[in-house]
């Protein structure tokens, strides 16, 4: 194949080939969770956090596609490699943490709580746990009432329907009255009930912080992860996705 080759220096031609594999990464979301990660009508990922990991991805020279999954699934499925993170509104929590590992955070919310515009129920009656409440399933929605209203005593723990494997259903039932009050993250909150008779009565302050879960046996990820939200929130790309999913 060389045969005009003569120097026995010569490294031979596939030697000098640099075949440059770009990592793909796995990231897994609930596609019902706007403004942070939703699927969009032409069946795309979208989002505040769909976008920031685009960027981290080009910036820090892997590639990645989304996979959307039922919440309370999510983490089960890092843990048994199906996807390789979890960059979707995910609350950094003590528990979580002896499962995955946990990405600078990049993002601070609250919880709200919404009733039904007719019901006249006020966050006193939701705390004080007179109320049937409904949450998503494996959030820390469901673990703040359970800790401090059934735990305590105040609310008889079938008040708490926790079956729900994304928001929009809660909507939906709490639309009909099926249950009296629902609680969430404010900002997806905001975006499900929209058009909706439903009205938010309040805040809990959690101030629970958002971070890309990782395998905890994968700090290469987690190094890249944290360099990259390092970068973007210092980079003018951030403001602008503030301002397009109207993130205050
Ligand atoms: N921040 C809350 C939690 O970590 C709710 C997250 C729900 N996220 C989602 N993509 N559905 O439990």
């Amino acid at each position: 194949a060389f045969a005009g080759c003569t120097s026995s220096e010569q490294t031979p031609a596939e030697e000098q080939v640099i075949i440059e594999e770009t990592t793909v990464y796995t990231v897994g979301i609930d596609g019902e969770y706007p403004p942070y990660a939703f699927i969009d009508s032409e069946g795309n990922a979208q989002g505040f956090d769909v976008e920031s990991a685009r960027w981290i991805a080009e910036q820090q020279g892997f590639e990645v596609k989304f996979q959307p999954m039922a919440w309370d699934s999510i983490i089960p499925s890092l843990m048994n490699n199906k996807i390789d993170m979890v960059y979707a509104g995910m609350t950094i929590t003590d528990e979580r943490k002896e499962k995955v590992d946990f990405s600078i955070p990049y993002w601070v919310v609250n919880q709200s709580v919404a009733v039904h515009e007719d019901s006249g129920y006020t966050l006193e009656d939701f705390k004080s746990g007179s109320l049937v409440v409904g949450a998503q399933s494996g959030t820390t929605g469901q673990i703040w009432v359970e800790e401090n209203l059934i735990d305590t005593g105040l609310m008889p723990k079938e008040n708490l329907k926790a079956s729900y494997s994304n928001f929009p259903l809660v909507a939906e039932d709490l639309k009909i009255q099926r249950i009296d009050a629902a609680i969430y993250d404010k900002p997806p909150m905001l975006d499900a009930i929209a058009g909706k008779p439903i009205v938010i009565v309040g805040e809990i302050n959690t101030g629970e912080e958002y971070g890309v879960a990782i395998r905890k046996d994968d700090p290469e990820l987690l190094a890249m992860m944290n360099e990259g939200i390092t970068a973007l929130m210092a980079d003018p790309y951030w403001e602008e996705l503030k301002t397009k999913y109207e993130m205050t």
